[in-house]
């Protein structure tokens, strides 16, 4: 990890670091600096580290540029880019107790640093986080496939953490706390790693925000993100998921897929309704499915204390927010991208049995 000579203007020993990753956001670092200093103006000392995987587009010289009007630094990172060792290196650089990670990119409204800022220093809370979900916040100008990702991600959340906005980028803790996570975190959901591997008694507090889409540049989330985020999922959830579990859950899959298929074209094909044959597939499929899940690929692995009602009221919960998935992504398929109901159904299923296999990991035989 290269660092480019410590800023000598400012020597009041900081109190708050605000980490910012960064990849390629040149034009949004003018902006970004200026909202912090005017968001910071009279409040604790700072400094701003910015934390970049070798942008091609100046990020780090735009940076670089303010130090002559604030205690700003460029962390220029030599690993392969990834946003949560950005983060961890931003927190290693740190001079203060106290870090703020936000995005470059404008999305996160620097007017409410204080607002996180304030409950920690009071040591009231351990991690605030500037929620989109908490009552007051929103998200402005996100496509919707944005929403539905993000909620998904979310979704998959729910059984590891109560707070509202796991999937937040912008959160603030110790300097202490973000280096002590395991060294495997990768990824963007750092976040949600802090409150997995903090446990229950970690204080949180959800502060509101308008979260507001970006103007320059392009997000870097990306398919990767996404199946890093699965697999860090599945490391959080202690083992149950595993390449055994995953495959018989493939073939119990498969064999609920068949009776899945059968069944909606069955109906499709005597004139039902798209809606009513794939709820009622649905439904036999992975009632089939829970059956032999239960005895085959995660045996032995559920907690026995847990009474059958229990369980099955879990599964009831996971199916049907598969199933409500399952018919966005049938309705985006068929309405918006043309597909036949046949062709729409393959992809649909085999979302839902994502979504239903960590599940059933994480949920209903955990
Ligand atoms: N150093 C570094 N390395 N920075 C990165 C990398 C990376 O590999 N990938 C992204 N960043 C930086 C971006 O430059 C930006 O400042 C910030 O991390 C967020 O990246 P985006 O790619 O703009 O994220 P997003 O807007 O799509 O996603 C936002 O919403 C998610 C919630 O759904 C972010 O706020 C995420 O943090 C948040 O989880």
């Amino acid at each position: 990890m290269a660092q480019d000579s410590p800023t000598i203007l400012h020597s009041t020993e900081p109190v708050v670091s605000i980490v910012v990753p960064t990849l390629n956001e040149a034009d949004n670092i003018d902006r970004l600096l200026e909202g912090i200093r005017t968001a910071m103006a009279g409040l604790q000392p700072y400094e701003v580290l910015i934390v970049d995987d070798a942008s091609r587009d100046g990020t780090a010289q735009r940076a670089l540029a303010w130090q002559d009007r604030m205690n700003v630094r460029v962390i220029e990172r030599q690993a392969p880019p990834d946003l949560s060792g950005a983060v961890l290196d931003g927190a290693r650089a740190a001079r203060a107790a106290w870090v703020v990670v936000m995005d470059a990119d404008g999305s996160h409204p620097p007017d409410r640093l204080p607002a996180l800022l304030e409950p920690l220093l009071a040591g009231t809370h351990d991690v605030t986080i500037g929620s989109r979900h908490a009552e007051g916040g929103l998200t402005e100008g996100w496509p919707w496939q944005r929403h539905l990702t993000s909620g998904v991600a979310t979704l998959l959340a729910w059984p590891f953490t109560e707070v509202r906005d796991p999937m937040a980028g912008f959160f603030a803790t110790t300097r202490e706390r973000l280096l002590d996570l395991k060294n495997q975190t990768a990824g963007y959901k750092i976040l949600l790693e802090l409150l997995v591997q903090g446990g229950d008694r970690i204080r949180t507090l959800e502060v509101p925000i308008h979260f507001e889409d970006r103007r320059h540049g392009q997000s870097k989330l990306g398919l990767n993100q996404q199946l890093t985020y699965l697999k860090r999922l599945a490391w959080l959830a202690g083992g149950r998921v595993s390449l055994g579990s995953a495959s018989k859950f493939g073939l119990v899959g498969l064999a609920g897929m068949v009776v899945d298929l059968l069944l909606f074209q069955l109906m499709i094909g005597s004139g039902s309704g798209l809606g009513p044959a794939h709820v009622a597939s649905f439904v036999v499929a992975t009632v089939v499915n829970f059956f032999l899940n239960h005895g085959w690929t995660f045996r032995g692995q559920a907690q026995a204390s847990m009474p059958l009602g229990q369980r099955y009221a879990r599964f009831f919960i996971v199916a049907v927010m598969a199933l409500m998935i399952r018919g966005g992504v049938l309705v985006l398929l068929v309405d918006v991208f043309g597909l036949s109901a046949m062709a729409a159904i393959v992809p649909a299923i085999l979302v839902t049995a994502g979504v239903n296999y960590l599940g059933s990991a994480f949920y209903v035989f955990a």
